[in-house]
């Protein structure tokens, strides 16, 4: 605890990064990561794995974006540099110790900024709520990019502001949840359906709270918001992250992340019958049958280069 708040008093960071708990955020997530390695190693090289296979699929390796680069735990840095010309590392802010790694490799570039275009629509007065939709977000290089990872940010993009408008503005929960939909929706969306080259989404999407092996609590983490569909099921992965084994958040229960790596190809319709008659045995078993018994600084708001 104190390493982590000697941390936070001695990092430079923006104010905004701070104000809204960025810094605090990705500090616990350092500490954590440490504290639990061997419990979220396999969920690590899962990440790792899958995002490289997926590099090897891209038709073109020229321009690779990671969003949520977060602290470089889930991504092969290296394997990406040398897969691609250009590697873009995009999140809110860059730790000092992503700055040094990213330094290392000539064609790493960081970009610093909010993807989901909130802090964009609060300066022209129209921040998300009940009564005004969440902005499209702002990924950068998305039109362009031959690969684009979101790498485990979606279910954290909007926690930051929901909390703040939680205090500052009044939100229910059901205003949070909404605002969470939409802002979840939007990302996912432009993965999906907006991105030019491959895209690749992994995310948490169900947390269970665990006595022993029974599900004593189950939360969707989507706030009931499905993944869009992939072109074909054969490349995505589903597996669980041990997240916080006891006593890391509660004394005697386990809690677990289930976490999906969902496969955006750019198939032509024929592409996609070979790759669905080729894969129909290949998916990998699904986790239904265990739970079946129980739920710039972002100075202008956006990213440097977008
Ligand atoms: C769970 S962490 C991802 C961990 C990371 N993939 C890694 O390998 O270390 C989520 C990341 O999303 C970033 N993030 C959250 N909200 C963001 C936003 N609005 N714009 C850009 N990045 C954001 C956080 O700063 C954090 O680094």
């Amino acid at each position: 605890m104190l390493a982590e708040l000697w941390r936070y008093w001695t990092t430079f960071a923006p104010e905004r990064v701070r104000k809204f708990g960025y810094l605090q955020r990705l500090i616990a997530l350092e500490f954590r990561a440490k504290r639990c390695a061997a419990a979220w190693e396999p969920h690590i090289r899962r990440c790792r794995n899958i995002i490289i296979k997926v590099a090897d699929l891209c038709a073109k390796q020229k321009t690779c974006v990671i969003l949520g680069s977060g602290l470089l735990l889930e991504v092969p840095l290296s394997a990406l540099a040398s897969r691609f010309e250009v590697v873009y590392l995009v999140d809110i802010f860059h730790m000092p110790s992503v700055r040094a790694e990213a330094k290392k490799h000539f064609n790493v570039k960081l970009l610093t900024g909010d993807i989901t275009g909130v802090f964009q629509a609060i300066k022209e007065r129209k921040a998300p709520g009940p009564h005004q939709p969440a902005p499209p977000p702002r990924i950068p290089h998305l039109k362009d990019a031959d690969y684009i990872v979101s790498c485990n940010c979606l279910t954290q993009l909007a926690g930051p502001f929901t909390q703040y408008f939680e205090k500052e503005r009044g939100f229910s929960d059901l205003d949070s949840d909404k605002v969470a939909f939409q802002v979840m929706e939007k990302h996912a969306h432009a993965l999906a359906h907006e991105a030019a080259g491959v895209a690749l989404l992994i995310t948490d999407v169900e947390r269970y709270v665990m006595a022993g092996d029974k599900i004593v609590t189950r939360t969707d983490l989507l706030k009931a918001f499905k993944l869009p569909d992939t072109p074909t099921h054969i490349h995505n992965e589903e597996w669980e992250w041990a997240i916080a084994p006891a006593p890391e958040e509660d004394p005697m229960r386990d809690i677990e992340h289930v976490v999906e790596a969902k496969v955006y190809l750019r198939l032509t319709e024929e592409e996609k019958k070979a790759a669905e008659e080729a894969g129909a045995e290949g998916e990998p078993p699904s986790l239904d049958d265990r739970f079946a018994d129980a739920g710039s600084a972002p100075a202008a708001d956006a990213p440097e280069g977008s």
